[in-house]
């Protein structure tokens, strides 16, 4: 008998599924991962056909929020951005950990990989994370939590992430003006240092590819930071309309009753947030 919100968890599975365009059957290869271990290099691994297995494995907790990391652009859950959210998440220490591992589908060139993915269901080198939550939700849709870390703009699908995707959608904006999207489509949208290119601490003259992906990928650093630290009180941040209202951008985000755009400062290197 399982607990409400492993249909939650399956309804996800079901998602990144469809997210890639099954055009022949191809699923690129892509399997999902759990990382049940002291460290990311201890993980068991589903062929994306039978990935709903996975909740069998040794060390899934049902009582547990499952979080599925989906990976971008040319990434995979082993490149170094990944690994430290991976690594957040195993320091936080209270969910089950899912890496939905699309590398082949999501290397080659941005037409390739566009080609490859089902547009209507996200964005293009959309960074993402999803959560069940612990809590018995009424729909069949629309119950988790999804959050999109600096979604792309390479790729203009007019179903861009947004926040009807699932019960709570919150997206932190860390490359306006470089790769990331200049539309609000959160229930909330967060804006680190404005939102735009270049974040504090990344390079005025980019070189390489790392370096040009600075400012997108910042938003993936303070989302682990904020998982790694807990309950800690990290990102505070302020209503653009209401000053007076102020919530932390981040894991520790409230996930209902609150929407807007809200803006903070970082610090230029780790611990990002400035409390
Ligand atoms: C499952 O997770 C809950 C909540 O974190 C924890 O209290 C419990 O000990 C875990 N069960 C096992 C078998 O690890
Ligand atoms: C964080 O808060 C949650 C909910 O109040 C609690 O279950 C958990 O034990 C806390 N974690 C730590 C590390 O204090």
């Amino acid at each position: 008998m399982y607990p409400a919100e492993f249909f939650s968890f399956i309804t996800y599975i079901l998602l990144a599924k469809s997210f890639l365009l099954v055009s022949g059957g191809n699923t690129y290869g892509s399997s999902i991962k759990f990382y049940n271990g002291a460290t990311i290099n201890t993980h068991t691994s589903h062929d994306l056909t039978t990935a709903e297995n996975v909740a069998d494995d040794a060390g899934f907790n049902l009582t547990r929020t499952t979080m599925i990391f989906v990976h971008g652009y040319n990434e995979s859950p082993d490149t170094a951005t990944s690994a430290t959210l991976i690594n957040a998440y195993l320091t936080n220490g209270q969910y089950n950990i899912l890496a939905f591992d699309w590398r082949n589908g999501a290397a080659g060139t941005l037409i390739d990989v566009a080609n490859r993915i089902d547009g209507s269901v996200i964005l293009l080198v959309l960074i993402w994370l999803e959560k069940s939550e612990n809590i018995l939700l009424g729909g069949l849709d629309k119950r988790n939590l999804l959050t999109g870390l600096d979604p792309a703009i390479i790729y203009t699908d007019p179903d861009i992430l947004n926040y009807n995707h699932a019960r709570f959608v919150d997206i932190i904006h860390t490359d306006i003006g470089g790769l990331g999207i200049i539309q609000n489509t959160g229930t909330v949208d967060f804006f680190p240092n404005g939102g735009v290119a270049r974040q504090p601490g990344c390079p005025i003259f980019p070189i390489t590819v790392g370096q040009i992906a600075c400012s997108h990928m910042r938003s993936i650093y303070y989302w682990a930071e904020s998982v790694a630290r807990g309950n800690q009180t990290t990102f505070l941040s302020v209503n653009r309309a209401n000053p007076n209202i102020i919530i932390q951008m981040g894991n520790n985000c409230p996930t209902s009753y609150v929407q807007g755009y809200y803006d903070l400062t970082t610090n230029h290197s780790p611990p990002f947030s400035m409390t």
